[in-house]
């Protein structure tokens, strides 16, 4: 391995040119190893493909991003972190609110909070396109999705708003967008235990219900409801996996297409463009890009053995870049015939939300377009999330 090639997932300068590292990484270590974080990673397509696709010797529940990563197995009860069969038993039980049925359910509603966030800025020529937009938007989806009802969220931003201290900044600007999106967390959470019992008695057609009125099997053939703990690691889990990455994908899209004019002004004049310019905007900067596992016996890999126990990253996001299997990978284009990219993962682990990612992408979208036709990016003012698990923007200053 070339003594001058180095990757790690902490160090923020290599976030930001990682796209420059992983085809170093492709090209002249395909299993890369660092001695120093003690992980192997995979960058090739066909490599990461092959380990999502082998939960049985890849396993998730020793934690999948590196901060995470022990050898105690993961503590909370959230199934991402879990393997089959009781993974398969955990994710069955939420997969029924996320049929295509529910997903296009919601889709006017999502159409209502997006022109909701963006009709305050009409008349506005510039603005933090993630503090005012994108990150506002998958909290409030995923509230809907739980069963909370329409016109709640302002409620709950009142009630935030009346009790929270106003900073310095938010009494520069007057917003405070960002402050009430992180905070509606909390209040929701607060609100679950009862809305859980209103939908016992009650129930309705939403994921809340699906929780709150399920019966775990037991062992000796009994069932018994989930517990609070339960329902909450549910709803951390979609909650947490649903809303960073929705807003660094909406995030990713706007500054491509900023800087390929000419194909967002293609999607103004074809809105049916748009479904397939967010297949490539999610396989061109992969907002989750790294996921890990640990193997369970010795695997050999590009002629080395990789030992049991190992942590393996799969680096998904670079995987979408591979010549082998995407033509002129390094190429932004709206009209790619993309198979499949590896965004959302694949196998037992697939991301169950990647419908109502996809719709959320589609209509932020052609609501940006429809209202702005185009727009600019101040590079200069862009600034970045790092996270273990997304990578992107948080800041995106827009001009409209
Ligand atoms: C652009 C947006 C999104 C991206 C890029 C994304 C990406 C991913 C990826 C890569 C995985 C696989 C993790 C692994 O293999 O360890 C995953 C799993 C998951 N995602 Fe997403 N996701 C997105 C949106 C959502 C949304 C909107 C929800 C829910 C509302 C969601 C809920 C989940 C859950 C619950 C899992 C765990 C699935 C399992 O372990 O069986 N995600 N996501």
């Amino acid at each position: 391995m070339p003594g001058d090639l180095y990757y790690d997932p902490f160090d923020f300068g290599i976030d930001i040119r990682a796209h420059e590292v992983w085809r170093r990484m492709r090209e002249e270590a395909p299993l890369y190893r660092n001695d120093k974080h003690n992980f192997y990673a995979l960058t090739r397509y066909d490599d990461v493909l092959a380990c999502l696709l082998d939960p049985e010797t890849y396993i998730s529940s020793y934690g999948t991003t590196l901060d995470l990563m022990s050898d105690e197995v993961f503590p909370l009860p959230m199934f991402i972190f879990r393997d089959p069969p009781e993974h398969t038993l955990l994710r069955k039980l939420v997969s029924r609110a996320f049929t295509p049925r529910k997903i296009d359910g919601l889709e006017t509603r999502i159409e209502r909070v997006c022109a909701g966030l963006l009709d305050p800025l009409d008349g506005m020529s510039t603005f933090d396109f993630v503090e005012r937009f994108s990150s506002l938007v998958p909290p409030t989806v995923i509230l809907a999705l739980l069963g909370f009802p329409e016109g709640m969220e302002s409620e709950m931003r009142a009630s935030v708003d009346n009790t929270m201290a106003i900073d310095e900044t938010t009494a520069a600007t007057g917003s405070r967008s960002v402050i009430e999106g992180e905070n509606i967390g909390s209040v929701v959470f607060e609100l679950i235990p009862e809305l859980c019992a209103e939908r016992r008695a009650e129930p309705a057609d939403d994921l809340i219900t699906v929780l709150a009125t399920h019966e775990r099997e037991l062992e000796d053939g009994s069932t018994r409801p989930l517990t609070d703990d339960e329902i909450m690691g549910y709803v951390a889990l979609i909650a947490g996996a649903g809303s960073e990455t929705v807003a660094r994908m909406l995030a990713w899209g706007v500054v491509l297409l900023a800087d390929h004019p000419e194909q967002l002004r293609e999607l103004g004049a074809n809105e049916g463009l748009i479904p397939n310019a967010i297949e490539e905007i999610l396989r061109y900067e992969a907002p989750s890009p790294v996921q890990g596992r640990r193997v369970t016996n010795d695997v050999e890999l590009h002629g080395e053995t990789v030992p049991a126990g190992a942590n393996v990253l799969l680096i998904n996001g670079s995987g979408n870049r591979d010549e082998r299997h995407f033509p002129d990978a390094d190429r932004f284009d709206i009209h790619r015939d993309i198979d499949r990219h590896l965004s959302f993962g694949y196998g037992a682990h697939f991301c169950i939300g990647g419908a109502l990612a996809r719709l959320e992408g589609r209509i932020g979208l052609e609501q940006m377009v429809r209202r702005f036709g185009t727009w600019d990016v101040d590079h200069e003012a862009l600034d970045w999330v790092h996270t273990s698990t997304v990578r992107g923007y948080k800041s995106v200053p827009l001009t409209v």
